[in-house]
Protein backbone atom coordinates (compact mmCIF):
# COMPACT_ATOMS: atom_id res chain seq x y z
CA UNK A 1 0.00 0.00 0.00
CA UNK A 2 3.22 2.36 0.29
CA UNK A 3 3.77 4.88 -2.17
CA UNK A 4 7.21 2.97 -4.95
CA UNK A 5 9.61 6.64 -3.82
CA UNK A 6 12.29 4.75 -1.45
CA UNK A 7 12.50 6.26 1.89
CA UNK A 8 15.43 7.41 3.46
CA UNK A 9 17.93 4.92 5.37
CA UNK A 10 19.82 5.26 8.53
CA UNK A 11 22.88 4.21 6.16
CA UNK A 12 22.85 8.00 4.31
CA UNK A 13 25.20 9.82 5.30
CA UNK A 14 24.20 12.87 4.02
CA UNK A 15 20.52 12.45 5.82
CA UNK A 16 18.90 13.33 9.24
CA UNK A 17 18.17 9.57 9.50
CA UNK A 18 22.48 8.65 10.20
CA UNK A 19 22.74 11.30 12.60
CA UNK A 20 19.20 10.03 14.66
CA UNK A 21 20.81 6.62 14.29
CA UNK A 22 24.10 7.29 15.47
CA UNK A 23 23.67 10.52 18.10
CA UNK A 24 20.43 10.54 18.80
CA UNK A 25 19.10 7.21 20.19
CA UNK A 26 21.88 6.14 22.32
CA UNK A 27 21.35 9.39 24.16
CA UNK A 28 17.81 8.57 24.38
CA UNK A 29 17.99 5.39 25.41
CA UNK A 30 20.58 6.67 28.48
CA UNK A 31 17.95 8.51 29.44
CA UNK A 32 15.33 5.66 29.89
CA UNK A 33 18.06 4.08 31.90
CA UNK A 34 18.89 6.73 34.21
CA UNK A 35 15.13 7.31 34.53
CA UNK A 36 14.36 3.91 35.87
CA UNK A 37 17.34 3.62 37.38
CA UNK A 38 16.14 6.19 39.64
CA UNK A 39 12.88 4.90 40.22
CA UNK A 40 14.00 1.69 41.22
CA UNK A 41 15.84 2.96 43.74
CA UNK A 42 12.70 4.09 45.11
CA UNK A 43 10.54 1.18 44.77
CA UNK A 44 10.18 -0.21 48.54
CA UNK A 45 9.21 -4.05 47.02
CA UNK A 46 11.88 -6.59 46.35
CA UNK A 47 9.80 -8.24 43.77
CA UNK A 48 9.55 -5.17 41.83
CA UNK A 49 12.89 -3.92 42.50
CA UNK A 50 14.64 -6.90 40.59
CA UNK A 51 12.26 -7.07 37.74
CA UNK A 52 13.04 -3.11 37.55
CA UNK A 53 16.74 -4.06 37.24
CA UNK A 54 16.23 -6.96 34.62
CA UNK A 55 14.09 -4.12 32.46
CA UNK A 56 17.24 -2.15 32.50
CA UNK A 57 19.26 -4.71 31.68
CA UNK A 58 17.12 -5.26 28.47
CA UNK A 59 17.23 -1.63 27.64
CA UNK A 60 21.22 -1.53 28.25
CA UNK A 61 21.24 -4.54 25.38
CA UNK A 62 18.91 -2.48 22.73
CA UNK A 63 21.52 0.31 23.61
CA UNK A 64 24.25 -1.84 22.68
CA UNK A 65 22.87 -3.89 19.57
CA UNK A 66 22.27 -0.76 18.26
CA UNK A 67 25.85 1.18 18.91
CA UNK A 68 27.34 -2.26 17.15
CA UNK A 69 25.38 -2.51 14.23
CA UNK A 70 23.27 -5.41 15.33
CA UNK A 71 20.25 -6.94 13.57
CA UNK A 72 17.16 -5.69 14.75
CA UNK A 73 15.59 -8.99 16.44
CA UNK A 74 11.95 -9.67 16.19
CA UNK A 75 9.71 -8.37 19.07
CA UNK A 76 8.74 -10.46 21.87
CA UNK A 77 4.72 -10.94 22.13
CA UNK A 78 3.31 -8.60 24.65
CA UNK A 79 -0.11 -9.75 23.82
CA UNK A 80 -1.06 -6.77 21.16
CA UNK A 81 -1.91 -7.60 18.09
CA UNK A 82 0.83 -5.35 16.57
CA UNK A 83 3.39 -7.00 17.36
CA UNK A 84 3.02 -10.08 14.27
CA UNK A 85 2.77 -7.34 11.74
CA UNK A 86 5.99 -5.47 13.18
CA UNK A 87 7.69 -8.68 13.07
CA UNK A 88 6.21 -10.00 9.58
CA UNK A 89 7.29 -6.55 8.29
CA UNK A 90 11.05 -6.93 9.75
CA UNK A 91 11.50 -10.29 7.94
CA UNK A 92 10.27 -8.86 4.99
CA UNK A 93 12.94 -6.12 4.68
CA UNK A 94 15.20 -8.85 5.31
CA UNK A 95 16.29 -8.26 9.26
CA UNK A 96 18.35 -4.91 8.85
CA UNK A 97 20.83 -3.64 10.67
CA UNK A 98 20.34 -0.81 12.94
CA UNK A 99 22.80 1.46 10.10
CA UNK A 100 20.74 -0.04 7.41
CA UNK A 101 17.78 0.39 7.68
CA UNK A 102 14.41 2.69 6.74
CA UNK A 103 14.12 5.53 9.14
CA UNK A 104 10.90 5.08 9.75
CA UNK A 105 10.38 1.30 10.54
CA UNK A 106 13.41 1.71 12.99
CA UNK A 107 12.68 4.61 14.89
CA UNK A 108 9.07 3.60 15.32
CA UNK A 109 10.29 -0.58 16.45
CA UNK A 110 12.61 1.26 18.84
CA UNK A 111 9.56 2.31 20.88
CA UNK A 112 7.94 -0.35 20.52
CA UNK A 113 10.41 -2.49 21.39
CA UNK A 114 11.08 -0.56 24.66
CA UNK A 115 7.36 -0.22 25.36
CA UNK A 116 7.42 -4.79 25.19
CA UNK A 117 9.99 -4.04 28.15
CA UNK A 118 7.26 -3.05 30.52
CA UNK A 119 4.40 -4.93 29.06
CA UNK A 120 5.32 -8.15 29.12
CA UNK A 121 6.45 -6.94 33.02
CA UNK A 122 4.34 -8.31 36.02
CA UNK A 123 5.22 -5.00 38.12
CA UNK A 124 6.15 -2.37 35.35
CA UNK A 125 3.08 -2.30 33.37
CA UNK A 126 2.10 0.54 32.15
CA UNK A 127 5.29 2.71 33.10
CA UNK A 128 6.73 5.60 31.09
CA UNK A 129 10.09 6.03 31.23
CA UNK A 130 9.76 9.88 29.61
CA UNK A 131 7.31 11.01 32.00
CA UNK A 132 9.49 12.60 34.51
CA UNK A 133 11.15 14.76 31.76
CA UNK A 134 7.84 15.41 29.99
CA UNK A 135 6.41 16.99 33.17
CA UNK A 136 9.64 18.87 34.20
CA UNK A 137 9.61 20.35 30.67
CA UNK A 138 6.65 21.80 30.76
CA UNK A 139 7.25 23.32 34.06
CA UNK A 140 9.84 25.11 32.27
CA UNK A 141 7.46 26.42 29.94
CA UNK A 142 6.21 28.82 32.36
CA UNK A 143 6.63 32.21 31.48
CA UNK A 144 4.70 31.10 28.43
CA UNK A 145 2.19 29.32 29.57
CA UNK A 146 0.96 32.32 31.42
CA UNK A 147 1.37 34.57 28.56
CA UNK A 148 -0.72 32.55 26.39
CA UNK A 149 -3.44 31.52 29.48
CA UNK A 150 -3.87 35.84 29.25
CA UNK A 151 -3.62 35.91 25.53
CA UNK A 152 -6.01 33.43 25.56
CA UNK A 153 -8.69 34.88 28.19
CA UNK A 154 -8.50 37.76 26.26
CA UNK A 155 -9.42 36.18 22.78
CA UNK A 156 -11.75 34.58 24.16
CA UNK A 157 -13.75 38.01 25.35
CA UNK A 158 -12.99 39.54 22.20
CA UNK A 159 -14.29 37.02 20.06
CA UNK A 160 -17.62 37.04 22.73
CA UNK A 161 -18.24 40.72 22.36
CA UNK A 162 -17.04 40.49 18.52
CA UNK A 163 -20.17 38.14 17.59
CA UNK A 164 -22.52 40.51 19.83
CA UNK A 165 -21.20 43.80 17.81
CA UNK A 166 -23.28 45.49 15.84
CA UNK A 167 -20.88 48.20 15.06
CA UNK A 168 -19.06 45.70 12.63
CA UNK A 169 -19.92 44.58 8.92
CA UNK A 170 -20.24 40.86 8.71
CA UNK A 171 -17.17 41.38 6.18
CA UNK A 172 -15.21 43.06 9.53
CA UNK A 173 -16.38 40.26 11.91
CA UNK A 174 -14.73 37.67 9.68
CA UNK A 175 -12.03 39.48 8.70
CA UNK A 176 -11.14 40.48 12.36
CA UNK A 177 -11.97 36.06 12.88
CA UNK A 178 -9.67 35.02 10.03
CA UNK A 179 -6.58 36.88 11.76
CA UNK A 180 -7.52 35.06 15.28
CA UNK A 181 -7.52 31.86 13.51
CA UNK A 182 -4.37 32.55 11.96
CA UNK A 183 -2.61 33.38 15.26
CA UNK A 184 -4.11 30.58 16.75
CA UNK A 185 -3.04 27.98 14.24
CA UNK A 186 0.79 30.10 14.63
CA UNK A 187 0.55 29.38 18.42
CA UNK A 188 -0.39 25.77 17.59
CA UNK A 189 2.25 25.48 15.07
CA UNK A 190 5.39 26.69 16.70
CA UNK A 191 4.92 24.89 20.15
CA UNK A 192 6.34 21.69 18.31
CA UNK A 193 9.47 23.20 18.18
CA UNK A 194 9.93 21.77 21.69
CA UNK A 195 9.72 18.45 21.14
CA UNK A 196 12.13 16.43 23.15
CA UNK A 197 13.32 14.28 21.00
CA UNK A 198 15.11 16.68 19.00
CA UNK A 199 16.34 18.37 21.36
CA UNK A 200 17.81 16.37 23.73
CA UNK A 201 19.34 18.84 26.10
CA UNK A 202 17.57 22.22 26.49
CA UNK A 203 17.96 24.78 28.75
CA UNK A 204 15.63 26.86 30.69
CA UNK A 205 16.60 29.95 28.79
CA UNK A 206 16.84 27.71 25.47
CA UNK A 207 13.24 26.74 25.38
CA UNK A 208 11.69 30.29 26.53
CA UNK A 209 13.29 31.74 23.62
CA UNK A 210 11.59 29.32 21.50
CA UNK A 211 8.29 29.95 22.93
CA UNK A 212 6.66 33.43 23.75
CA UNK A 213 5.12 35.79 21.57
CA UNK A 214 8.00 37.40 19.88
CA UNK A 215 9.67 33.89 18.46
CA UNK A 216 6.55 33.62 16.71
CA UNK A 217 6.29 36.75 15.21
CA UNK A 218 10.03 36.56 14.54
CA UNK A 219 9.08 33.33 13.06
CA UNK A 220 6.35 34.40 10.81
CA UNK A 221 8.47 34.27 7.76
CA UNK A 222 9.65 30.94 8.23
CA UNK A 223 6.25 29.45 7.58
CA UNK A 224 7.12 27.86 3.63
CA UNK A 225 3.61 26.97 2.70
CA UNK A 226 0.76 28.05 4.62
CA UNK A 227 -2.34 26.82 3.69
CA UNK A 228 -4.05 28.26 7.02
CA UNK A 229 -6.48 30.59 4.74
CA UNK A 230 -7.73 27.53 3.31
CA UNK A 231 -8.45 25.91 5.87
CA UNK A 232 -10.15 28.93 7.57
CA UNK A 233 -12.48 28.74 4.39
CA UNK A 234 -13.79 25.34 4.95
CA UNK A 235 -14.31 25.64 8.64
CA UNK A 236 -16.48 29.04 7.71
CA UNK A 237 -18.11 26.82 4.90
CA UNK A 238 -19.35 24.05 7.54
CA UNK A 239 -20.45 26.73 10.01
CA UNK A 240 -22.74 28.13 7.24
CA UNK A 241 -23.47 25.27 5.90
CA UNK A 242 -24.12 23.01 8.82
CA UNK A 243 -25.27 25.97 11.02
CA UNK A 244 -27.04 23.88 14.06
CA UNK A 245 -25.33 20.58 12.73
CA UNK A 246 -22.33 18.94 14.33
CA UNK A 247 -18.77 20.55 13.45
CA UNK A 248 -15.90 18.26 14.37
CA UNK A 249 -12.21 19.22 14.29
CA UNK A 250 -9.42 16.50 15.29
CA UNK A 251 -6.23 17.15 16.44
CA UNK A 252 -4.13 14.02 16.08
CA UNK A 253 -1.58 14.81 18.31
CA UNK A 254 2.13 14.74 18.78
CA UNK A 255 4.23 16.50 21.91
CA UNK A 256 3.04 16.61 25.25
CA UNK A 257 3.53 19.57 27.55
CA UNK A 258 3.73 22.91 26.06
CA UNK A 259 2.68 21.63 22.41
CA UNK A 260 -1.04 19.66 24.05
CA UNK A 261 -1.05 22.96 25.97
CA UNK A 262 -1.10 25.47 23.08
CA UNK A 263 -3.31 22.18 21.00
CA UNK A 264 -5.70 22.98 24.32
CA UNK A 265 -5.81 26.23 23.56
CA UNK A 266 -6.75 25.95 19.60
CA UNK A 267 -9.11 23.64 20.58
CA UNK A 268 -10.62 25.62 23.14
CA UNK A 269 -10.68 28.77 21.03
CA UNK A 270 -12.53 26.83 18.40
CA UNK A 271 -15.12 25.87 20.71
CA UNK A 272 -15.46 29.18 22.26
CA UNK A 273 -16.36 30.84 19.00
CA UNK A 274 -18.48 28.11 17.64
CA UNK A 275 -15.81 27.58 14.51
CA UNK A 276 -16.36 23.77 16.11
CA UNK A 277 -18.83 22.09 18.18
CA UNK A 278 -16.73 19.11 18.97
CA UNK A 279 -12.46 19.02 19.29
CA UNK A 280 -11.43 15.03 19.35
CA UNK A 281 -7.82 14.46 20.60
CA UNK A 282 -5.96 11.24 19.04
CA UNK A 283 -3.16 10.65 21.70
CA UNK A 284 -0.94 7.69 21.62
CA UNK A 285 -1.35 3.72 23.54
CA UNK A 286 2.26 4.07 25.03
CA UNK A 287 5.12 6.23 25.48
CA UNK A 288 6.31 7.09 21.75
CA UNK A 289 9.19 9.37 20.30
CA UNK A 290 10.20 10.78 24.17
CA UNK A 291 7.63 13.64 23.96
CA UNK A 292 4.04 11.99 22.43
CA UNK A 293 0.96 12.70 24.66
CA UNK A 294 -0.46 9.67 26.10
CA UNK A 295 -3.81 9.58 28.14
CA UNK A 296 -1.88 10.01 31.06
CA UNK A 297 -0.39 13.39 30.02
CA UNK A 298 -3.99 14.94 29.21
CA UNK A 299 -4.88 14.50 32.57
CA UNK A 300 -1.66 15.31 34.11
CA UNK A 301 -1.41 18.63 32.11
CA UNK A 302 -5.26 19.43 33.01
CA UNK A 303 -4.29 18.78 36.82
CA UNK A 304 -1.73 20.99 36.66
CA UNK A 305 -3.62 23.54 35.25
CA UNK A 306 -6.06 23.25 38.54
CA UNK A 307 -3.99 24.39 41.06
CA UNK A 308 -1.19 26.15 38.80
CA UNK A 309 0.36 27.71 42.24
CA UNK A 310 0.83 25.29 43.59
CA UNK A 311 2.28 23.15 39.95
CA UNK A 312 4.69 26.47 39.17
CA UNK A 313 5.95 27.41 42.59
CA UNK A 314 7.23 23.93 43.91
CA UNK A 315 10.70 23.31 44.27
CA UNK A 316 12.36 21.36 41.68
CA UNK A 317 14.62 18.07 41.61
CA UNK A 318 17.86 20.51 42.52
CA UNK A 319 15.62 22.22 45.36
CA UNK A 320 15.76 25.31 43.51
CA UNK A 321 12.06 26.84 44.08
CA UNK A 322 9.80 29.84 42.11
CA UNK A 323 8.43 32.77 42.56
CA UNK A 324 4.65 32.95 43.56
CA UNK A 325 2.15 33.69 40.34
CA UNK A 326 0.16 36.81 40.82
CA UNK A 327 -3.37 37.07 41.30
CA UNK A 328 -3.93 37.54 37.77
CA UNK A 329 -2.02 34.86 36.21
CA UNK A 330 -3.47 32.42 38.75
CA UNK A 331 -7.22 33.69 37.22
CA UNK A 332 -5.81 33.55 33.90
CA UNK A 333 -4.73 29.70 33.94
CA UNK A 334 -7.85 28.76 35.87
CA UNK A 335 -9.77 29.95 33.46
CA UNK A 336 -8.28 27.80 30.63
CA UNK A 337 -9.02 25.00 33.38
CA UNK A 338 -12.54 25.68 34.05
CA UNK A 339 -13.20 26.15 30.25
CA UNK A 340 -10.83 22.85 29.25
CA UNK A 341 -12.29 20.97 31.97
CA UNK A 342 -16.38 21.94 31.41
CA UNK A 343 -15.80 21.29 27.52
CA UNK A 344 -14.20 17.59 28.19
CA UNK A 345 -17.70 17.19 30.97
CA UNK A 346 -20.15 18.16 28.39
CA UNK A 347 -18.89 15.79 26.07
CA UNK A 348 -16.86 18.46 23.51
CA UNK A 349 -13.46 17.52 23.88
CA UNK A 350 -12.85 14.11 23.41
CA UNK A 351 -10.00 12.12 23.63
CA UNK A 352 -9.89 8.65 21.60
CA UNK A 353 -6.58 6.80 21.60
CA UNK A 354 -6.34 4.15 18.56
CA UNK A 355 -3.45 1.67 18.47
CA UNK A 356 -2.66 2.35 14.77
CA UNK A 357 -0.41 5.38 15.69
CA UNK A 358 1.66 3.60 17.20
CA UNK A 359 2.10 1.22 14.48
CA UNK A 360 4.88 1.15 12.31
CA UNK A 361 3.55 2.08 8.89
CA UNK A 362 3.03 5.04 7.37
CA UNK A 363 -0.66 6.72 7.10
CA UNK A 364 -0.97 5.30 3.21
CA UNK A 365 -2.16 2.36 4.67
CA UNK A 366 -4.54 3.98 7.44
CA UNK A 367 -7.92 2.16 4.91
CA UNK A 368 -6.69 -0.98 5.15
CA UNK A 369 -5.57 -1.58 8.76
CA UNK A 370 -7.69 0.70 10.72
CA UNK A 371 -10.22 0.73 8.32
CA UNK A 372 -12.75 2.24 11.00
CA UNK A 373 -10.35 5.26 12.01
CA UNK A 374 -10.49 6.02 8.43
CA UNK A 375 -14.01 6.28 8.61
CA UNK A 376 -14.15 7.98 12.42
CA UNK A 377 -11.39 10.41 10.64
CA UNK A 378 -14.48 11.51 7.54
CA UNK A 379 -16.67 12.64 9.86
CA UNK A 380 -14.76 15.81 10.79
CA UNK A 381 -14.51 18.81 8.81
CA UNK A 382 -10.91 19.38 9.59
CA UNK A 383 -7.86 16.43 10.68
CA UNK A 384 -5.36 18.22 11.89
CA UNK A 385 -1.79 16.30 12.28
CA UNK A 386 0.84 17.66 14.33
CA UNK A 387 4.08 17.74 13.90
CA UNK A 388 7.24 16.35 12.35
CA UNK A 389 6.41 12.53 13.09
CA UNK A 390 2.55 12.80 11.89
CA UNK A 391 4.10 14.49 8.36
CA UNK A 392 6.70 12.06 7.90
CA UNK A 393 4.15 8.81 8.36
CA UNK A 394 1.38 10.88 5.89
CA UNK A 395 4.34 11.28 3.72
CA UNK A 396 5.91 7.75 4.15
CA UNK A 397 9.36 9.37 4.62
CA UNK A 398 10.21 9.22 1.24
CA UNK A 399 12.65 10.62 -0.97
CA UNK A 400 10.30 12.91 -2.74
CA UNK A 401 11.20 15.85 -4.98
CA UNK A 402 10.59 18.78 -2.71
CA UNK A 403 7.81 20.11 -5.41
CA UNK A 404 5.87 16.90 -5.30
CA UNK A 405 2.28 18.12 -4.37
CA UNK A 406 1.42 17.70 -0.74
CA UNK A 407 -2.16 15.94 -2.42
CA UNK A 408 0.57 13.23 -4.47
CA UNK A 409 2.74 12.84 -1.39
CA UNK A 410 0.04 11.57 0.77
CA UNK A 411 -1.29 9.27 -1.37
CA UNK A 412 -5.02 7.45 -0.13
CA UNK A 413 -5.30 10.37 3.04
CA UNK A 414 -5.93 12.94 0.06
CA UNK A 415 -8.33 14.01 -2.99
CA UNK A 416 -10.88 11.70 -3.32
CA UNK A 417 -9.86 10.28 0.68
CA UNK A 418 -13.35 11.96 2.42
CA UNK A 419 -10.65 13.67 4.64
CA UNK A 420 -9.57 17.21 5.14
CA UNK A 421 -6.03 17.20 6.26
CA UNK A 422 -4.18 19.66 7.58
CA UNK A 423 -0.44 19.01 8.54
CA UNK A 424 1.24 21.42 11.29
CA UNK A 425 4.80 20.64 10.77
CA UNK A 426 7.99 22.11 11.93
CA UNK A 427 10.60 20.42 9.92
CA UNK A 428 12.76 18.17 11.72
CA UNK A 429 13.93 15.53 9.10
CA UNK A 430 14.47 15.25 5.24
CA UNK A 431 11.31 14.63 3.92
CA UNK A 432 9.48 17.62 2.54
CA UNK A 433 6.73 18.41 -0.38
CA UNK A 434 4.62 20.93 -1.57
CA UNK A 435 7.69 23.85 -2.08
CA UNK A 436 7.85 26.00 -5.21
CA UNK A 437 10.52 25.66 -7.45
CA UNK A 438 13.63 26.75 -6.20
CA UNK A 439 12.51 26.98 -2.74
CA UNK A 440 15.29 24.29 -1.09
CA UNK A 441 18.19 25.31 -3.60
CA UNK A 442 17.75 28.48 -1.79
CA UNK A 443 17.72 27.17 1.37
CA UNK A 444 20.30 24.75 1.00
CA UNK A 445 22.95 27.77 0.26
CA UNK A 446 21.92 29.47 3.49
CA UNK A 447 24.88 28.90 6.85
CA UNK A 448 23.77 25.77 7.76
CA UNK A 449 21.67 24.91 4.70
CA UNK A 450 23.72 21.97 3.79
CA UNK A 451 24.83 22.86 0.72
CA UNK A 452 24.41 20.35 -2.43
CA UNK A 453 24.94 17.51 -0.29
CA UNK A 454 22.53 17.57 2.36
CA UNK A 455 18.85 19.13 3.04
CA UNK A 456 20.31 20.12 6.35
CA UNK A 457 17.81 23.37 6.37
CA UNK A 458 15.07 21.03 7.04
CA UNK A 459 16.73 19.18 10.30
CA UNK A 460 16.51 22.16 12.74
CA UNK A 461 12.44 23.05 13.41
CA UNK A 462 13.72 26.60 12.64
CA UNK A 463 11.12 26.31 9.36
CA UNK A 464 7.65 25.07 8.87
CA UNK A 465 4.98 23.94 6.85
CA UNK A 466 1.25 23.94 7.01
CA UNK A 467 -0.32 22.35 4.21
CA UNK A 468 -3.83 21.50 3.34
CA UNK A 469 -5.40 18.58 1.51
CA UNK A 470 -9.41 18.90 0.99
CA UNK A 471 -10.04 15.79 0.21
CA UNK A 472 -12.61 15.99 -2.27
CA UNK A 473 -15.13 12.68 -3.03
O1 LIG B 1 13.96 14.49 13.35
C1 LIG B 1 14.10 14.30 14.68
C2 LIG B 1 12.88 13.71 15.26
O2 LIG B 1 13.08 13.25 16.55
C3 LIG B 1 12.35 12.61 14.38
O3 LIG B 1 12.85 11.45 14.78
C4 LIG B 1 10.90 12.68 14.56
O4 LIG B 1 10.28 12.60 13.33
C5 LIG B 1 10.69 13.98 15.14
O5 LIG B 1 11.87 14.62 15.38
C6 LIG B 1 9.85 14.01 16.32
O6 LIG B 1 9.31 15.24 16.24
P1 LIG B 1 7.81 15.53 16.46
O7 LIG B 1 7.62 15.44 17.92
O8 LIG B 1 7.64 16.90 15.90
O9 LIG B 1 7.01 14.51 15.69
MG1 LIG C 1 6.72 13.92 18.99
Amino acid sequence: FDPKTPQFFTSDRSSFASVSASDRWPVIITGAIDDLHRTVGEVKDEAKAKEGKSIIEHLAKLKYELQHDRELTPLDDDGETDITSYNQELSERGTPKWHNAAWLYSECYLYRRIETFFARSQHWKGYDVFARQKMSTFKSSRPAVLELAARYREIVHEAESGQSSESKSPEEIEQAERILFSEMCEICLWGNATDLSLLTSLTYEDIQKLQGSQARKASQSNILVNDIDAAFATMQQARKSKKDGERRVDIVLDNSGFELFVDLILGGYLLSTGLATTVVLHPKCLPWFVSDVTPKDFSDLLNSTADPQAFYTAADETGKTYPALSEKEVADVKFLFDQWSQFHQDGKLIIRPHRFWTTQGCYWRMPHVAPDLFEDLKESELVLFKGDLNYRKLTNDAQWDPTTPFTTAIGPMGPKSGIRVLAFRTCKADTVVGLPTGEDERLRQLPNGGGADARKWAWSGKWAVVSFSDGKV
